[in-house]
């Protein structure tokens, strides 16, 4: 895509590059109103960016010129948005109440989202009515979830969102090929009042299936063949593979191909969290999430929380070729957002050529990394604030949040406002010298001192808001950030919904594999060749 637009907003951002973001506070009196916005109950600034008004003016001609509007127009209608797997990509449908109607590549589809919403709903109302038993007769109290990637991200962080203190089952989530994972996850469970639940879009996924017959043997060594069957239900969009595995077809929740793995925590990828919180706190999650889908569909452009969002994480990377992101929500219950957004956002745009092949014209997505804030403030916040690189930020808070002690959440709150200001404001070194000065700190002292006490400032961030930490607010959130990395793909020109980067590795890992365990070595690198000798079995 060669477009005039992205011309402009680079040179906007170049020529821009050493305003400081203060500064355009004062240039344009309706900064504020202008950057900021409420979508489905977020509260959404983009006033610490560092864009002036006419480089997002050059950002919102890019979006329009990009065909954002049509683009979203093709997803909604379920056109074929993954073009190399000649997929619809259909996420909003899956938390589109009752009585929608959309249709995938032009088959309807919503009666069967409907269908499989209620047979969620049909188990997680019988287990929190203390009604669903296993093979001895026991009440189901613990859930093992065992998924990765897209089968595991969303799930473990809406779980950690929106657990009860309280919380009557105990649900624990199994992802990585390391028994030693799922070694601590069963200790303590007991065969007889658990639930295995095994998730994975394609059923073939090497971690998830070892980690499922792992389960399996451990249900059988106390129940049996027949009463290990039904402890456990699959959930895939390939169910004849989970049946093929073993699984009742009764206990198989299936979902659908034109449903990213990233993307599926509104399917029954959820089902874990909504057995565990009960079906009704799911139904409100996917209604956040519908709520911010209608803003994103209905809002215009200059209005657009997800639009703008991507726009300014464009204007970062592209016009001011920041490579990476950091990812701070003050909230312990999101900590899991930033490993969520990796995904989301490594796996969707990390790519280097177009959706037809071509190479891209330039930068994709960003490095994200981060950790809850204040936790990250005594970790990584030193490099962000004076460090060699500026690397913008999203700020995650939750206006109200009664939970924990008195106060307690006063204080997590000062913080948040607190690292936005500095990152932006920064501290002069006129400043530092001063005061310095005024304590008494000898000239020579003050001349090395101050350049290393001194914050350079316009350290862009980004502010969203939850107005607490309810379901609806955690769906609008997440469906906040899918949105923006739509966009982003659009205006790259990347297919946003395939992932062929992890394929090499899976394959190799395959063949390694044998190696490691008898067969003899096939053609590889030197490296490679004397770590497999060294790590034969
Ligand atoms: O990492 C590659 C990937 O295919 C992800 O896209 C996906 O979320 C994950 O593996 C798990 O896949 P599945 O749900 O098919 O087990």
């Amino acid at each position: 895509m060669s477009l005039a637009a992205w011309r402009r907003l680079e040179a906007q951002a170049r020529s821009a590059r050493d305003t400081s973001i203060l500064s355009n506070f004062h240039a344009d009196p309706d900064r504020l109103s202008r950057m900021s916005m409420e979508a489905a109950g977020l509260f959404v600034d983009l006033s610490k960016q560092s864009w002036t008004k006419d480089g997002l003016a050059a950002a919102l001609d890019l979006a329009r010129e990009a065909g954002v509007e049509a683009a979203r127009a093709k997803l909604f209608a379920g056109g074929e948005v993954n073009t190399s797997e000649h997929r619809a990509v259909l996420h909003p449908a899956l938390r589109a109440p009752d009585g929608a109607h959309f249709s995938a590549l032009g088959v309807p589809v919503s009666a069967e989202v409907e269908a499989g919403r209620q047979k969620m709903a049909a188990l997680a109302d019988a287990l929190h009515a203390g009604k669903a038993f296993g093979a001895t007769g026991k009440r189901f109290t613990a859930i093992l979830h065992i998924g990765i990637g897209g089968s595991d991200l969303g799930p473990r962080l809406v779980w950690e969102a929106l657990k009860p203190l309280d919380s009557k089952i105990d649900l624990r989530f199994v992802a990585n090929v390391d028994g030693a994972e799922i070694a601590q996850a069963l200790v303590g469970l007991d065969p007889e009042t658990t639930l295995v639940v095994a998730v994975s879009k394609t059923f073939t996924t090497l971690e998830t299936l070892a980690n499922a017959e792992a389960a399996r043997d451990w249900l059988r060594a106390t129940l049996g063949e027949a009463g290990a069957k039904s402890h456990f239900a699959a959930v895939s969009a390939a169910p004849d593979k989970a049946v093929a595995f073993g699984v009742e077809p009764d206990r198989v929740f299936a979902f659908w191909d034109w449903v990213g793995g990233r993307y599926s925590i509104w399917s029954a990828v959820g089902l874990s969290c909504a057995l565990a919180l009960g079906y009704e706190v799911f139904a409100r999650f996917l209604a956040g999430a519908a709520a911010l889908d209608r803003h994103f569909v209905e809002a215009p452009l200059e209005a657009n929380a997800p639009v703008l969002l991507a726009l300014a994480h464009i204007y970062n990377r592209n016009g001011l070729d920041r490579a990476a992101r950091a990812v701070v929500p003050y909230a312990q219950r999101l900590r899991l957002l930033p490993a969520f957004l990796q995904q989301l956002e490594m796996e969707s745009n990390g790519k280097r050529v177009t959706a037809t092949g071509a190479p891209v014209a330039r930068a994709t997505a960003t490095n994200v990394f981060g950790d809850a804030g204040t936790n990250g403030q005594h970790a990584f916040f030193q490099l962000l604030h004076q460090g060699y690189d500026i690397i913008p930020v999203d700020l995650i808070g939750v206006a109200r949040d009664e939970e924990g002690p008195d106060g307690m959440h006063t204080k997590l709150l000062a913080n948040l406002i607190a690292q936005a200001e500095a990152l932006m404001v920064g501290r002069s070194e006129a400043e530092v010298r001063a005061e310095l000065a005024a304590k008494g700190v000898s000239q020579a002292e003050i001349d090395s001192l101050a350049p290393q006490r001194t914050f350079p400032g316009d350290r862009p961030t980004a502010m969203i808001l939850l107005p607490e930490l309810s379901p609806e607010a955690l769906g609008a959130l997440i469906a906040l950030y899918e949105h923006k990395t739509f966009v982003e793909g659009v205006l790259w020109d990347i297919n946003s919904f395939d992932q062929w980067g992890v394929e090499l590795g899976k394959t190799l890992a395959v063949q390694i594999l044998g190696e490691l365990t008898g067969a003899s070595l096939g053609a590889h690198d030197p490296s490679t060749t004397a770590l497999v000798q060294r790590l034969k079995v």
